[in-house]
Formats: C-alpha cells, structure tokens, sequence
C-alpha cells in the first residue's frame, strides 16, 4: 500500500538498475573484504526510485539508448543514497531498515560509517565515468547538502526550543529534496536539453523530493512498521524529531494537548511514544500534510504533463501519482 513502485510498470527498468548495481562490486577498488560489504549494502535492495527517475527523465529527452554513461550516473545516485542511510540508522538508532537488520547492528557502527565513506568514493568514481563535469558537480553539491543536514538533524535533536516550519522545510531540503534535484537534472544533463528543461526538471525534483519526505515522516507517524519495513515509526518519536508534521501538531493542538507535545519535544519530559503518538493523530496535523503532500505532487505533475506524451513520462507521472495520499 505504501510502495510508489508497487503495481506500476516499471519492473523490468528496476531490474536492469539492480543488474547494474550488482555489477559495481567487480570494478570497485578495494580489498574483498569491503567488495563483501558492498555486496550486503546493494543486496539490501530498496525502491531504486532515486536512479529510476535517472533513467526515465533521460529517456523523456533523449532519443538514444539507455548506456553506460546513463546507467553509471544513476548508479552514482543510489550509491550515494545508500550511503547516506547508513549513516542515518546509526544516527536515528533504527533498527530494520528494508525489512532487515540495519547495517551498522548486523555488522558495528565502525564498518557502517567506514562502508558509508568507501560507497561515497565509488558514487564519484562513476559519476566521473560520464566524463560530464555538470553530472559530478550535482553529484557533489547533492552530497554537500547530505552533509549538511546531518549538523542540522543535530542542533533540530537538541533544540530547546521550538524550531520554525520553514526550519523543517529546510532541512527536508537538504536531506532529501536534493538527490531528488540531482537524480532529475542528471537525466536531463546527458542530453541537448535547453537551460529552461534543467531548471524546469531541477523544480519537479524539488516539488518530488519534499512530498516524499514529508510523507515519509507523516507514514512514521500513522503507518505500523510491517507496513514501512523500518522501525522509523517508533524511534522518529522517540528521538524527539521536530519534523514538519511535529510543528505542525503543536501548532494546531488543542491548549492541554501543545503543552504536553512541547513538554516532550522541547522540555524533554518523559511521555510514553503511543500517547505522543495520539497527541499529534488528535491535532489534525495528518490532514494539513497531507493538503501539503497532495500540493507537491500536483506541482510535480504539472511540470512533467507540459512535456509531449511519451512512455518516459507517463511513467514518472504514475510514480508521482502514486506518492498522493489519500488519508
Ligand atoms: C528513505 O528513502 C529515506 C528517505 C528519504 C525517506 P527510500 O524510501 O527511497 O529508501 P529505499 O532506498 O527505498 O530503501
Ligand atoms: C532520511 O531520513 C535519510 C536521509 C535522507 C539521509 P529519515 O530518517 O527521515 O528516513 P528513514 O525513515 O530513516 O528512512
Ligand atoms: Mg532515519
């Protein structure tokens, strides 16, 4: 129910990402041992919906092939993804991540930040294979603001005060929206695309990245773990994470119900997770983001519905549409 890519038609390009994903490990320039890792972090699978993007923004510009150089850049992105989320279960103490033991729990937190840093190296190393400086440098600012969001996550985690909804936004713009920018204007790079396509795509990127996340945090909020295949439903609460739909609940909640969500988030008073948990579902938070969510999507689709019909393009627009939540 909460897969975008469940029931679309999209399968076989999935599976050519993750032959060429299971490819990486026999040219990647380390020892076996860390080859081995690579192999778990990869076999782990995922949605694969960042290089998806890759691919079909490509297809929807170009009257080539898909190729090396394609698969390569969007290899690069889901590397880097995957980079990150290794180290954002350390960080957030989650324990399953795809259905499986984390990473740094089924191996230690040394070989998860270690692997994470050996990942991140490979991503370039292929981003540098398109020989495309444009492609390296949305690599690099992408992987810029990954960086960056982490020290955000951290002062939003020991805030004592209430953080601002733009704050939120903020941070959602660097965590997330950016390999959602990246994963869109890379495809489009590797053609004869105008400056007005970049931007344009760049924008569906950024409209696609923040309905996303914000969805994501709120499926944490209302979804059971069986549903998510991650235990983000407990630990976001339980790590006092200020994320748009927090501020957004104390915001609209009753007097009696603000104080006890600030007394939590900001006083870090000890509150049992489920009551939290009530709080926010009474407050109406769920239906504001949701509005949001369902905004961010149209913004999308419009973008990508004043191009020409194509099969690249109805198939990011069903990916899109398949992110509406309809609560
Ligand atoms: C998880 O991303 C991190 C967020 C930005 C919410 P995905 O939901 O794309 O994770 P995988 O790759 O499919 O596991
Ligand atoms: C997403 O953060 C991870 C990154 C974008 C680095 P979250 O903590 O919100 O996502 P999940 O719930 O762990 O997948
Ligand atoms: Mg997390």
């Amino acid at each position: 129910m909460f897969s975008p890519t469940k029931k679309l038609d999209v399968e076989k390009d999935i599976e050519e990402i993750n032959n060429e994903l299971v490819k990486l490990k026999d040219n990647a320039p380390y020892d076996e041992e860390i080859v081995n890792l690579i192999d778990e972090v990869i076999e782990t699978g995922g949605k694969r919906i960042r290089p998806l993007i890759t691919l079909l923004c490509y297809e929807m510009f170009s009257n080539k092939k898909r190729n090396n150089t394609i698969f390569a850049a969007a290899c690069a992105i889901e590397i880097i993804h995957n980079a990150s989320l290794l180290i954002d279960d350390v960080f957030d103490k989650d324990i399953f991540r795809r259905k499986k033991k984390s990473f740094y729990l089924k191996f230690s937190t040394f070989s998860a930040i270690s692997m994470s840093y050996s990942l991140s190296s490979l991503a370039f190393g292929l981003a540098l294979k398109t020989k495309l400086l444009e492609i390296v440098e949305e690599l690099t600012k992408a992987t810029q603001n990954l960086a960056v969001s982490l020290f955000l996550e951290q002062k939003f985690r020991n805030a004592t005060t209430k953080m601002t909804k733009e704050e939120a936004l903020l941070l959602i713009d660097r965590k997330t929206t950016t390999l959602f920018e990246a994963a869109s204007v890379i495809g489009v790079l590797l053609d004869q695309a105008t400056q007005e396509d970049r931007e344009k795509m760049k924008e569906f990127g950024k409209y696609f990245g923040r309905a996303f996340q914000l969805r994501d945090d709120l499926l944490s909020i209302i979804a059971t773990e069986e549903e998510i295949g991650k235990t983000g439903v407990i630990t976001d609460i339980k790590n006092r994470i200020q994320s748009y739909i927090i501020l957004v609940a104390m915001e609209q909640a009753v007097e009696e119900d603000k104080k006890k969500l600030e007394d939590y988030y900001i006083e870090k008073k000890e509150f049992d997770v489920e009551e939290i948990r009530f709080l926010i579902k009474r407050s109406g938070a769920v239906s504001t983001v949701v509005k949001l969510v369902n905004e961010y999507i149209e913004r999308a689709m419009s973008i990508l519905k004043s191009y020409p019909e194509s099969i690249a393009r109805n198939k990011l627009i069903e990916i899109t549409r398949f992110l509406s939540l309809n609560l």
